[in-house]
């Protein structure tokens, strides 16, 4: 039913009834994304090289309803590309996944769509942000935005080949002179998407600037599918604000959890932040770590772990001669050593339990 003649009908109803615990924290409640539930309103963002399963399982450890897993092409797919088809792993620990595909071929995110299905996904999302040439000169990603009809076509594929729900995660447009982002998510509506996550920067913009979520209340109104806002949404109370300025369903957070997955308890609960002191810092760390040595092996873990001990250590105790010594390292058992000496304040003592 269409916003204006649920307004319509709205308008005849009596007022609901006060609900019990009115002031209670609004990102706390349920959502459901086609007939999926998801039991809080805080969404862990696609990460690309860093979402994979053991970031996603702690996001979900530490409170976020639904996560997204990184950018999945889905070319790679389609060729049995090894790399590729493993990053697909759901791990059963795991709570609500979905799993992003990037790719422009209607056939091959189908296909995609399948193999995220059966890998356990609860949805599978499409990128139709990712503003990198690389991915955007094969027709993918943000170049979706300037190709509606392709758009539909690949989202009408996926919804036809999976039992699950499809979403779009989309950027406001390739440009912000050309932007019609409304327009734009009404057709993904129309052509069968289940959720619509939205970055109101357009493509053009990558990172700079501030998110204007009032282009994300324009597309809530549009839209009669639920939206979860993405972009500089870095505490709770932003959280709660973007929430109830928009009447997006969810927000979603990307950056601000690098290195504080205590982030996601604070937005889902409205409660204070649970970030530890140094010592409980460091084992989340090394707990980590170790998870990402299965996934990648030592030599990848130690590469993809180098991103994150300044994303842990900023603000800590812990001075940067020290990070950047961390950086240096070349084998991974050294860097938990030297990372466990910092936690006890003994530069060779080990935490025991950890490995
Ligand atoms: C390192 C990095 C990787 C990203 N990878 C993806 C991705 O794979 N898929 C996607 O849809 N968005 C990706 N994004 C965009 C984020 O999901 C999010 O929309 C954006 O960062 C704005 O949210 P934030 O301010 O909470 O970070 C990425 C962003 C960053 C910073």
């Amino acid at each position: 039913m269409k916003k204006r003649m649920r307004q319509a009908l709205a308008d005849r109803e009596p007022p609901a009834p006060a609900r019990a615990g009115a002031d209670a924290w609004p990102l706390s409640e349920p959502f459901r994304v086609g007939g999926v539930e998801i039991p809080n309103r805080v969404v862990q963002a696609p990460l690309a090289g860093i979402a994979n399963w053991p970031f996603r399982l702690q996001a979900q450890r530490h409170g976020a309803g639904l996560a997204v897993s990184e950018m999945i092409a889905s070319m790679g797919v389609a060729h049995g590309n090894q790399r590729t088809v493993d990053m697909l792993e759901v791990d059963p620990r795991e709570g609500l996944t979905a799993i992003q595909v990037f790719g422009a071929s209607p056939d091959a995110m189908a296909s995609a769509a399948r193999a995220a299905e059966a890998a356990g996904a609860c949805m599978v999302d499409i990128n139709m942000g990712c503003p990198v040439h690389k991915v955007c000169k094969t027709g993918a990603g943000s170049s979706l935005l300037g190709d509606p009809e392709l758009a539909e076509r690949v989202v009408a594929a996926m919804v036809d080949a999976v039992s699950i729900p499809v979403t779009v995660k989309m950027r406001r447009g390739l440009t912000p002179d050309e932007a019609r982002p409304v327009d734009f998510a009404r057709r993904m509506e129309d052509a069968g998407a289940s959720a619509i996550a939205f970055h109101p920067r357009a493509a053009a913009e990558e990172y700079r600037g501030q998110a204007d979520h009032t282009i994300t209340t324009r597309v809530v109104e549009a839209v009669d599918i639920p939206v979860v806002a993405s972009g500089d949404i870095t505490t709770a109370e932003r959280a709660r604000a973007v929430h109830e300025e928009t009447g997006c369903a969810a927000v979603m957070i990307g950056r601000a959890a690098l290195g504080n997955p205590w982030i996601f308890h604070a937005m889902a609960t409205g409660e204070p932040s649970r970030r530890p002191a140094l010592d409980g810092v460091i084992e989340e760390l090394c707990s980590f770590a170790l998870d990402q040595r299965r996934v990648l092996g030592d030599r990848r873990a130690m590469h993809v772990l180098r991103k994150f001990y300044p994303w842990y250590l900023a603000g800590e105790p812990v001075d940067q001669g020290t990070v950047a010594d961390l950086l240096r390292i070349d084998d991974l058992d050294t860097v938990l050593d030297r990372l466990r000496g910092l936690a006890t304040g003994d530069p060779l003592a080990t935490v025991p339990g950890l490995n």
